[in-house]
């Protein structure tokens, strides 16, 4: 099947809960995509909306950590079904992955430390994805990780609905509170869920599970449940991040800083020191990854008093003590080198004044 006269649609690669997934030849530019086509041909006017929401949403967001659109039709003439065209991430979804055994402590940190540079992006752009989820997690296998399924997604303060009034939107195992009681959504819906996925990378299972309606009410009576084993800045991240109330719990950017904090990755620590949230940085700075703790300091402790910010995230990798130890001889040498220069400028300085003062006293 052609769509759009373009796309050789290929083998099924997803299928989520109104929508076909398909790996396709784009004939014009001769690459693979992926092509999401809503199901049901008669599909319902919100369906529809839906769609064209979705396409517009992803379209204007342009994010390593978001899949990218590549192109879409709205269903009329030629094609029925509004149809959006997507760069192929060829891998498992998160929820593959997750079904399939653990996952390594190293990777639970770069896939969470992606999936909350994505997620503060969309929300540094006014976007609530509300279907934060492990099958909503695209893992390519370069390691890259990409949020996709923005179907539901909704600007921050747009009151069109795209689905009947009051209806609880997203999916039961995942809603935030607020979203189960139809309270006001606002971007920390979103840390909700990714709190919970962070915890179901550990635990290997839903923290809420059960039929839709009892897995939604259940967490408006008990917290998550959080294994002993659980690092303790693990433990202190997802208990933050799904906390009751909305405004308990720290953002995206903060869940991002916390992440790449200890881990010394492509995020910084964090630049802003008033952005605080309730979670305490030094726990979580402490603990937060289940790596083995770098390579003590090279060299005496410095003389002055400690500096009065975070330390700076040692670089990851074995590598990083013979490269620290490098710099440290390098930096010395340097002293030396001042101070053999400072001593001779001193010498030279002297014998200058004694020239001066015999030339004055003759
Ligand atoms: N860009 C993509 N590349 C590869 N597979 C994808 C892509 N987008 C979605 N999928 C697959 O299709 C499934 C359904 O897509 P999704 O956008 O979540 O649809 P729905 O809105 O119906 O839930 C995903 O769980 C995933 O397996
Ligand atoms: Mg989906």
């Amino acid at each position: 099947m052609t769509v759009a006269n373009r796309y050789v649609l290929g083998s099924l690669v997803g299928r989520g809960g109104v929508a076909d997934v398909y790996r396709a030849d784009d004939t014009v530019l001769s690459r693979q995509v992926a092509v999401k086509v809503l199901r049901d041909v008669a599909g319902s006017e919100s369906d529809r909306a839906r769609f064209v929401a979705e396409a517009r949403t992803l379209a204007n967001l342009g994010h390593h950590g978001l899949v990218t659109v590549l192109d879409a039709g709205l269903g009329g003439d030629h094609m029925a079904q509004p149809f959006l065209v997507m760069e192929l991430v060829d891998g498992l979804t998160l929820a593959a992955q997750i079904a399939r055994g653990p996952l390594d402590g190293r990777r639970i940190e770069e896939i969470a430390r992606q999936l909350a540079e994505a997620v503060a992006y969309a929300h540094g752009r006014d976007v609530v994805h509300r279907d934060v989820k492990p099958g909503n997690v695209l893992l390519h296998p370069s390691g890259a990780v990409k949020l996709a399924d923005f179907g539901i997604a909704r600007l921050i303060g747009d009151t069109v609905r795209h689905t009947r009034t009051g209806h609880a939107v997203g999916t039961a195992a995942y809603l935030a509170p607020e979203q189960v009681l139809g309270e006001p959504l606002t971007t920390a819906v979103d840390v909700y869920s990714l709190g919970l996925v962070f915890l179901e990378m550990f635990t290997g299972r839903l923290a809420y599970p059960g039929p839709p309606t009892e897995a939604a009410l259940a967490r408006l009576s008990r917290q998550p449940e959080i294994p002993d084993d659980l690092p303790t800045g693990w433990r202190d991240l997802v208990v933050a991040m799904t906390a009751r109330h909305p405004g308990e719990r720290p953002d995206a950017v903060r869940v991002r800083e916390l992440l790449g904090s200890r881990a010394g990755g492509s995020l910084r620590p964090p630049t802003d020191p008033t952005a605080q949230s309730p979670v305490a940085t030094a726990v979580l700075t402490e603990a937060i990854a289940p790596l083995p703790p770098g390579p003590p300091p090279p060299g005496p402790p410095p003389a002055g008093p400690p500096p009065s910010g975070p330390p700076p995230a040692a670089p990851p990798g074995a590598s990083a003590a013979p490269v620290a130890d490098l710099g440290t001889r390098v930096v010395a040498w340097l002293r030396g080198l001042d101070s053999t220069y400072v001593a001779l400028a001193g010498v030279a300085l002297v014998f200058l004044l004694l020239l001066l003062a015999t030339a004055l006293a003759g």
